[in-house]
């Protein structure tokens, strides 16, 4: 058994978490659509042909924003093709997914999703095949009241009121060789900058996301954001970072401690904006807007095999095992860990591809990483506090050593309420933590929850869906406001108090 020890106190804030942290993605891609969403010959479709059972399972992740419609899939992406009576919408080819687009579900049937998901739209504009024109038109279109021709023609479309989206990604991973329409930093960054200027001018309440690298191991990352933001700094609000890891190739202890990969990664991309900053003696800062994020490489040599130029094929579905659900549960620690900059977070993404849900003919269920999403989106609304760690280290290949204990403290005082995060990533040495609880005077200790099994490679099926699931755990004890918990090797945790 091993010791740790976190020290925290109500003053000692990181900053308040925007709730889009616990974003999501929904491209059109896989069954994430045709099939996820959208699925009019399911028994559980709805009047519309939304799936009922998956937006069950949306509306109790609480999931406050969904990026929309790509991803790769918006840089050769028409808008007007998704518009209009369904039988005049053409099938098209879909270049970054070699499949066949129906256009059977567009942005005004996405819009009515996320209202009955109970979330807000950040749409993505096609900056890889398209320009400043097709962007405007698009912003027209959803959000003009009307008077105009795009937003007239969207009150024919049967949507009187405006859709007002006020987030928008400038392009997806516009600096990837396999993205349509690949393009230099320079070209992209004046191309951002132009678009944004124009979509500005016609609403100036828009939000906007530039795009950043679509990861660390670009050879041109940093010079990207650099030279992108030198273009376009003071016409946008974020810049955008994506990461994926992959597969732990046999090396646990490598996978599960990636989420300091993470933190580098972010505080790497906050710096190289503030550098930008004090180069062009500003004053505004650049946040940062993770939209895609979370554990992929599973799917990916069945993917190999799939036939191309076909609709909704079962492209990219990842199924989880728990050691997924561990990291994923580090990242969003890290995530909060930044609540001062990242501003915006998807996971990516929600349904069939690479997602927490999955679907079938006969029903919706929850992959492993579903349960630290849900309870991190749930319970982490408020401040993010410095949550000081002292813990033993474990030794890996990739990161060299690194504290075996994830954490960070969530305090809402508004609620009374006090979520401490932990991830104990040691494979093999359970975790007794030690908190002095006095600065937040006699809290109450609520609950803790958990994830822990011996089998990092256990998974969630249709047939056994509950193999992973959260327990509640009861050897951790509150005496005078000094808190032992007992955090088993390979274990996600959740510790609730009451102030
Ligand atoms: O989320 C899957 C894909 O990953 C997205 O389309 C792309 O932006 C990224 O490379």
């Amino acid at each position: 058994m091993k010791n740790a020890k976190i020290t925290i106190a109500p003053d000692f804030k990181i900053g308040d978490i925007d709730r889009r942290i616990y974003g999501s993605f929904i491209e059109h891609l896989g069954r994430a659509v045709y099939g996820g969403i959208y699925d009019p010959k399911s028994p559980f479709a709805d009047e519309q042909g939304f799936r009922r059972d998956t937006l069950k399972l949306v509306r109790e992740l609480e999931v406050p924003v969904v990026r929309y419609p790509g991803g790769n899939f918006v840089s050769g992406y028409k808008w007007e093709d998704g518009v209009g009576p369904r039988e005049n919408r053409p099938r098209r080819v879909d270049l970054a997914w070699s499949v066949i687009e129906t256009n059977e579900v567009g942005l005004n049937e996405f819009s009515d999703w996320a209202k009955k998901a109970g979330t807000d739209v950040m749409m993505a504009v096609n900056l890889g095949t398209r320009g400043v024109s097709e962007a405007v038109d698009l912003l027209e279109y959803c959000n003009l009241p009307g008077g105009t021709y795009l937003s007239d023609l969207r009150r024919c479309h049967g949507y009187a009121d405006p859709h007002g989206f006020k987030l928008w990604c400038l392009g997806n991973e516009m600096d990837g060789p396999w993205q349509t329409g690949h393009k230099t930093a320079f070209e992209y960054g004046r191309l951002a900058n132009e678009t944004a200027k124009a979509m500005r001018d016609l609403d100036p309440s828009v939000e906007l996301v530039a795009c950043g690298s679509s990861g660390p191991y670009m050879s041109t990352f940093g010079d990207w954001e650099a030279t992108v933001l030198g273009e376009c700094y003071d016409n946008v609000d974020y810049i955008s970072m994506h990461r994926y890891y992959g597969d732990a190739e046999g090396d646990s202890a490598s996978f599960l401690a990636n989420g300091a990969d993470m933190d580098m990664f972010i505080t790497d991309v906050a710096n190289i904006c503030d550098y930008v900053k004090a180069r062009r003696h500003s004053k505004k800062t650049i946040n940062i807007s993770f939209d895609e994020w979370n554990v992929w490489y599973h799917s990916q040599e069945q993917d190999k095999k799939l036939p191309r130029w076909v609709r909704a094929p079962h492209q990219l579905e990842d199924v989880y095992d728990f050691q997924d659900a561990l990291l994923v549960g580090s990242m969003l620690i890290t995530l909060l860990r930044h609540a001062d900059r990242v501003k915006i977070a998807c996971l990516a993404q929600l349904v069939n591809v690479i997602a927490p849900i999955m679907t079938s003919d006969t029903g919706a269920w929850r992959q492993t990483i579903y349960y630290p999403y849900l309870y991190t989106s749930k319970y982490g609304r408020g401040t993010a506090l410095q949550t000081l760690i002292d813990a033993p280290v474990v030794e890996t290949r990739q990161h060299g050593p690194v504290p075996c204990l994830d954490a960070v403290a969530v305090y809402n005082e508004e609620r009374g309420e006090l979520n401490i995060f932990a991830v104990n990533h040691d494979l093999t040495e359970d975790l007794d933590l030690n908190i002095d609880l006095r600065p937040f005077g006699a809290p109450e200790l609520v609950e803790h929850i958990m994830l822990h099994d011996e089998d990092l490679h256990a998974v969630n099926t249709e047939s056994a869906p509950d193999r992973i699931s959260p327990q509640l755990s009861t050897s951790s004890t509150l005496t005078s406001s000094h808190l032992t918990a007992h955090l088993p090797h390979k274990s996600w945790n959740l510790l609730r108090f009451k102030i």
